[in-house]
């Protein structure tokens, strides 16, 4: 099997070959940047006048110093890891090496016939030091390059013996190339052109922030290619044929300092704050595209909304759109569930995936299963040139710029953002849409002041010692509650759950007890006397009500957060303060919001 999606490795990975000599450096501070995508230990392989240099450890990258990677070196590649395969050592730290240490390889991903080529490795006298499925790359490049000292074709033989999802990045000491491949993990190049401020150079990651310091130019490998580059030129080729394959330089339109973190102390704050101008961004979209998009969601027999995590919540709030503002059917399903709903699936059907990464395996696989079925894909992503972004017929993007805390934030509101416009313009009122959310955003504005998050941080000071907390909403603010539970448990480690208003009484009113914290989200829509008659509810069994909405209902809500009255758009505004809370919540408990434990920002497994 060449392309499978049943376990993948997340992780990034980085490497660079060019002009520079402090390519050690490079990829230490490189990686830094991609460090959401698995924390749990690094390494990193450099080379110093004809041998390779490896360091690697257990912990996070952002606690290592670059400039202990300082020895001149031109060609370097680095690794930050979220375990699959064997406990987080040193030992199965990357990068992996051959006996000798000639071979360098950064693998994401995984070897999922290792086992087999590791016992016939074995057998011909190699010694193994990990438990990882990446060991086996270097000893098979090994094996390949006794046969002829071509690096390249050496990666590329070595290739074709693996089954699985991969990205590897690979040097020797016998070349100062560096060989990447690429069969469904992300991989992307980046530029440097000989200029007076940059020496010529390429950089090649897992994703763009890594070298976004360095060049905005970049060239993307598909799945099934290799690359192969001095420094000087590059190559790309057919992994199995070894054909040239021509590409294109795209210029990337994301800005240093969306990649970083700024004058804030966390990128989940930074990137809270930036939705007074990231939702504006994602509703400045070509309206004929929306029109036509619209069309055919009209056209379609049976139009399916699939994704994962908080993505899926923006596509539970767009259900409500499509019913309360256009009076259109669509089912919504998490992407991990999608496998099962391919009965219903026919070539006139819609696929709809919402993803912010555009690389998440379960939105891969429900793109895979539309696809068996003939069915059309569009999808509506974050990240330009991703998997996702590649592999569906039609794109939207939301345009929010590099999202880098693992708990998603400002692409939920961009996506709520374009899936509430198609709603328009599916009633045939897309001005109308576009005209609400331009006063949403001016609101939104408006209440993101240093007053207005003081207060939620003086509110999280109350209740941060509390071990449960819970969340109801009713129509589009139920998923906004859902939304709000995973944002607090996930960065806070409080317990936290989201319901709709009504089943409270069906069960999780027995967990109320005094002084118990339950956030309310209300709005000022046709359900809204009835979320007051459950915020009375919770009150009349002695829990600590929070008021999120428009209007102070008193006596339900002992607190009251106020956002402004924003009509449909309002699961957009009520979700900010909670997010906001979820934030200072961890940051009182001492936790780190933009790394949470267990966690990775892009889920290529299954
Ligand atoms: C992970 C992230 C979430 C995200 C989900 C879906 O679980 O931690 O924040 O919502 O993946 O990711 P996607 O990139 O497809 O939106």
């Amino acid at each position: 099997m060449y392309f499978s999606l049943e376990y993948a490795n997340m992780c990034g990975i980085f490497g660079y070959v060019g002009k520079r000599a402090d390519a050690g450096c490079i990829v230490v501070r490189g990686l830094k940047n991609l460090e959401y995508r698995g924390y749990d230990s690094w390494g990193v392989a450099y080379q110093v006048n004809g041998s390779i240099l490896v360091k690697k450890d257990v912990g996070r990258i952002s606690a290592v110093s670059a400039d202990l990677f300082s020895n001149a070196s031109n060609l370097a590649l680095a690794h930050t890891r979220w375990a699959t395969h064997g406990g987080v050592t040193q030992l199965n730290a990357h990068p992996h090496t051959n006996e000798d240490g000639t071979v360098a390889v950064v693998h994401n991903g995984i070897i999922e016939n290792f086992q087999e080529l590791k016992e016939d490795l074995l057998k011909r006298g190699h010694l193994f030091l990990s438990e990882t499925d990446t060991e086996v790359i270097p000893h098979l490049i090994e094996e390949e390059l006794r046969s002829s000292d071509d690096f390249a074709l050496a990666v590329r033989k070595a290739c074709m013996r693996f089954q699985g999802r991969f990205a590897i990045l690979a040097m020797h000491t016998g070349s100062q190339t560096l060989v990447a491949a690429r069969t469904g993990s992300p991989l992307i190049v980046g530029v440097s052109k000989e200029t007076a401020d940059h020496p010529q150079g390429y950089f090649i990651a897992s994703d763009i922030p890594a070298f976004i310091e360095h060049t905005r130019l970049v060239q993307y490998i598909d799945d099934g290619e290799m690359v192969v580059t001095d420094g000087n030129s590059i190559l790309f080729m057919d992994l199995k044929t070894g054909e040239e394959r021509p590409k294109r330089e795209v210029e990337i339109q994301w800005t240093i300092e969306q990649a970083q973190k700024g004058k804030y102390a966390h990128y989940m704050l930074k990137e809270i704050m930036e939705q007074k101008e990231s939702i504006a961004r994602a509703i400045n979209q070509e309206e004929e595209e929306i029109e036509t998009i619209a069309k055919a969601i009209r056209s379609a027999r049976g139009t399916f909304l699939a994704a994962s995590g908080t993505a899926h919540k923006a596509c539970m709030a767009a259900e409500y759109f499509f019913s309360v503002i256009a009076e259109h059917h669509v089912n919504v399903v998490s992407a991990c569930e999608f496998k099962l709903y391919h009965h219903f699936l026919k070539p006139e059907s819609l696929l709809i995936v919402v993803s912010q990464s555009g690389e998440t395996a379960d939105v891969l696989e429900a793109i895979k299963i539309a696809r068996s079925k003939g069915s059309k894909v569009l999808a509506i992503v974050n990240v330009q040139g991703s998997t996702i972004d590649r592999e569906a017929d039609y794109t939207l993007y939301i345009n929010a710029g590099p999202e880098r805390g693992v708990a998603s934030t400002k692409a939920l509101t961009g996506q709520m953002a374009v899936l509430m416009l198609i709603a328009y313009a599916l009633k045939g009122a897309l001005r109308e849409g576009k005209q609400l959310l331009l006063d949403t955003v001016a609101q939104i504005n408006d209440m993101l002041n240093p007053r207005y998050v003081e207060r939620i941080e003086h509110l999280a000071e109350k209740i941060r010692q509390k071990n449960d907390l819970y969340i109801i909403g009713r129509g589009w603010n139920y998923p906004m509650a859902l939304e709000s539970a995973i944002k607090i448990k996930e960065v806070s480690y409080i317990h936290a759950e989201g319901f709709a208003g009504g089943e409270l009484k069906h069960g999780p009113i027995a967990l109320i007890e005094e002084g118990v914290p339950c956030v309310v989200l209300a709005g000022n829509d046709e359900v809204a006397v009835d979320i007051v008659s459950n915020a009375l509810e919770l009150k009349a069994r002695g829990a600590y009500v929070i008021g999120v909405g428009p209007a102070r209902r008193r006596p339900a809500f002992d607190e009251w957060i106020k956002v402004p009255d924003a009509g449909a758009a309002q699961p957009l505004v009520n979700i900010i303060p909670m997010q906001i809370l979820a934030y200072f919540l961890a940051v009182q408990r001492g936790k780190d919001p933009d790394m949470p434990r267990n966690l990775a920002k892009s889920v290529t497994v299954k």
